[in-house]
C-alpha cells in the first residue's frame, strides 16, 4: 500500500526561479511518468469527483487536461474542456482573469454546459486561485451548478483559498496536497 502522499511528494519536483526569478515551479512530469503514482493521484481525484455528485469534469487547459481528462474516465463522466481564448471553434462563453503581468482569458462551449450539470473543475496548482475563479465563474454563467474543485497541489502561502471563498459559494475546494 503506502501513503500517497508520501508518493506524490517524491514525484514533484521543485524547480527554482522557474519561469521567472523568484518562482518555485512545481514540476508533475516525474509523476505523470510514474504509473503507479499517477493512478493513485487520479483514483484520489475521481474520488472527491464522485462523492460530490458531479455529473462533469472541467480540466483547466493545459496542465488540468492532463488530470481531468483520466479522471473523467475514471469516474465515468463527460470531460469539458475549459481552454485558453480562441482554440474552441463553437459558440463559447468567455471569463478574462488577472495574471501576475496582464491578463488572460479562458473559454468553453457554450453547449457543453447547462442548467442541471454539477460541475467538478480539475486542475494541477492551486496558487494565486486567478484560474480557477475565472472557470467558476464561466460554470455559472452557462447556468451550471459547482459541485467543486479539486487539485493536485494548493500553495497555501498564496492564499488562493481564502480567494476562491465567494466564487465557490460553499462548494468543496479539495487539495490532495496541501504546500
Ligand atoms: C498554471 C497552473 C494552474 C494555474 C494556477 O497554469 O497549471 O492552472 O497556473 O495559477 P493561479 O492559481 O495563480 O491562477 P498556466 O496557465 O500557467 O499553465 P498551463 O497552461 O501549463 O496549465
Ligand atoms: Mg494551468
Amino acid at each position: 500500500a503506502g501513503n500517497i502522499t508520501e508518493l506524490l511528494l517524491s514525484r514533484i519536483r521543485d524547480v527554482e526561479d522557474y519561469p521567472e526569478q523568484g518562482v518555485m515551479f512545481k514540476d508533475i512530469t516525474p509523476l505523470l511518468a510514474d504509473p503507479e503514482a499517477f493512478t493513485a493521484l487520479v483514483d484520489a481525484l475521481a474520488g472527491i469527483a464522485v462523492s460530490s455528485g458531479a455529473t462533469k469534469i472541467v480540466g483547466l487547459e493545459a496542465r488540468g487536461f492532463i488530470l481531468g481528462a483520466p479522471v473523467a474516465v475514471r469516474a465515468g463522466l463527460g470531460f469539458i474542456p475549459v481552454r485558453k481564448a480562441g482554440k474552441l471553434p463553437g459558440a463559447t462563453l468567455r471569463q478574462a482573469y488577472e495574471l501576475e503581468y496582464g491578463s488572460a482569458e479562458i473559454e468553453v462551449h457554450a453547449e457543453d454546459l447547462s442548467a442541471g450539470d454539477r460541475v467538478m473543475v480539475v486542475d494541477d496548482v492551486l496558487a494565486t486561485g486567478g484560474t480557477a475563479e475565472a472557470s467558476l465563474q464561466l460554470i455559472r454563467r452557462a447556468g451550471a451548478e459547482v459541485a467543486g474543485l479539486a487539485v493536485l497541489m494548493e500553495l497555501g502561502f498564496l492564499g488562493g483559498r481564502a480567494r476562491l471563498e465567494p466564487a465557490l459559494r460553499g462548494a468543496p475546494l479539495e487539495a490532495v496536497l496541501t504546500v
